[in-house]
């Protein structure tokens, strides 16, 4: 009897443990990303790890392509199947079109818990709640409008950091008298919108990037401010290398590591490959904001938006929301992702020399008004006029439209897109 009585509770436990150990088993996220460069999957590393700590699992749903084109085209196929990932990496306006369609789901209780109402910045909490309530959680801030440089090429052009797109010029012909290419460009649509955004901040300033690119005022986008936008893009592209079409961004930032190229107009996820190549700013790379913009920041933000997959994997979902606000955390990735981090509440300890100025210029130009979202990456417009200017951004620049016909094609394709 007794010995009957054991082996039941013996076989009892067992079950428990068992139904335990499924539970923790199911205790998973899937994550669609596009993180797959070597700094960038280092940095994603860091979250993986973080929640393999607490117990959740991770499967990983990588699609390669920057800024995430290619990743929304899969992530689109998985909604329309009725099998959406738990977790997905968006950005802006692209959160705005999920939420719209009653996908996400409701952070609520975990922010409130949390205090994020106080410490994620409103420029991003515009985008990281939907009607009144949280459906993403912020990641990081990056920032499009910087220049990346090799230090020894800078050194060998007299070492003098341009400050206006004249500079610039003056310092790309420099670089091509060295032999080297003068600026590395890949040419996809999304670059080349990247590399645009920054030539219409330094070309109009800040007012008149509100006007053309958030305000889309057709007399900004025609006029003759945005003439000279296209013509310095004409000669921009004119320094590059005759492989740029097609190539992705990480190799063009390896050109310049490998000082094959002086510079690299890019976001500073750009860092992440410099830093993964164990070089440092100062020393072997320069960080500049692209010359004529000092004062604005561009800012695009990473979030992951939680669908709802009901409530089996609630608790997966709100431990990696959790554990992605974590202010040990947010330190950790931005550090090596090249972002700053989404919280206002972080020190600035930790991070590199270009790291600090991305939260001293982050604060400054939050303070003056001239923190402006990114088209490019999504949070300046919806995705349909974001597609519709790229497109002729790309067009002009590869030689398809001169820029007559580019000023004239822009306000079209805006209205057209609206
Ligand atoms: C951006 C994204 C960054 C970086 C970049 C290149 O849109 O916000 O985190 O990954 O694309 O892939």
């Amino acid at each position: 009897m007794k010995i009957r009585m054991i082996s039941k509770l013996a076989a009892g436990v067992a079950m428990v443990a068992m139904v335990a150990g499924a539970a923790k088993a199911a205790e998973q996220v899937e994550v669609l990303h596009w993180w797959t460069s070597g700094g960038e999957a280092a940095a994603l590393n860091v979250l993986k790890e973080n929640l393999q700590k607490e117990g959740v699992g991770w499967k990983d749903m990588p699609v390669a392509g920057g800024a995430g084109s290619a990743a929304m085209t899969a992530l689109r196929a998985r909604v329309t199947a009725g099998d959406p990932p738990t977790a997905v990496q968006l950005l802006g306006f692209d959160l705005r079109d999920w939420s719209e369609m009653g996908v996400a789901a409701n952070l609520d209780d975990l922010a409130k818990k949390e205090g994020w109402d106080k410490v994620i910045p409103p420029a991003l909490q515009a985008f990281s709640k939907y009607d009144g309530h949280w459906i993403a959680a912020p990641v990081n801030i990056h920032s499009t409008n910087w220049l990346w440089l090799n230090k020894a090429a800078l050194d060998k052009a007299g070492g003098k950091a341009p400050t206006n797109i004249d500079e610039l010029f003056t310092l790309l012909d420099n670089f091509k008298s060295q032999g080297i290419i003068p600026l590395a460009h890949g040419g996809v649509p999304w670059q080349d919108g990247t590399m645009w955004e920054s030539v219409v901040l330094s070309v109009g300033g800040p007012d008149f990037y509100k006007k053309a690119v958030l305000d889309l005022d057709p007399a900004a986008l025609s006029g003759d401010t945005m003439k000279k936008v296209f013509d310095d893009m004409s000669k921009l592209r004119s320094y590059f290398d005759p492989n740029f079409s097609g190539r992705e961004w990480n190799l063009s930032t390896a050109l310049v590591i490998e000082g094959k190229a002086g510079a690299q107009e890019m976001g500073d996820w750009s860092k992440g490959e410099w830093l993964r190549a164990k070089k440092e700013p100062g020393k072997d790379f320069v960080c500049i904001r692209f010359p004529g913009t000092q004062g604005s920041v561009l800012f695009n933000a990473d979030q992951f938006m939680m669908f709802d997959v009901g409530e089996k994997q609630k608790d997966a979902q709100m431990k990696m929301a959790s554990a992605v606000e974590n202010p040990g955390f947010q330190i950790a990735f931005n550090t090596v992702k090249g972002s700053v981090p989404a919280r206002t509440d972080i020190s600035d300890e930790k991070f590199d020399d270009c790291g600090k100025k991305g939260m001293k210029d982050l604060n400054e130009a939050s303070a003056k008004g001239t923190l402006l979202g990114s088209l490019a990456h999504g949070y300046a417009q919806p995705a349909a006029i974001k597609e519709a200017m790229l497109d002729v951004i790309t067009q002009h620049l590869n030689g398809q439209l001169t820029t007559d016909a580019a000023l004239k094609r822009l306000p079209e394709a805006v209205a057209a897109a609206k």
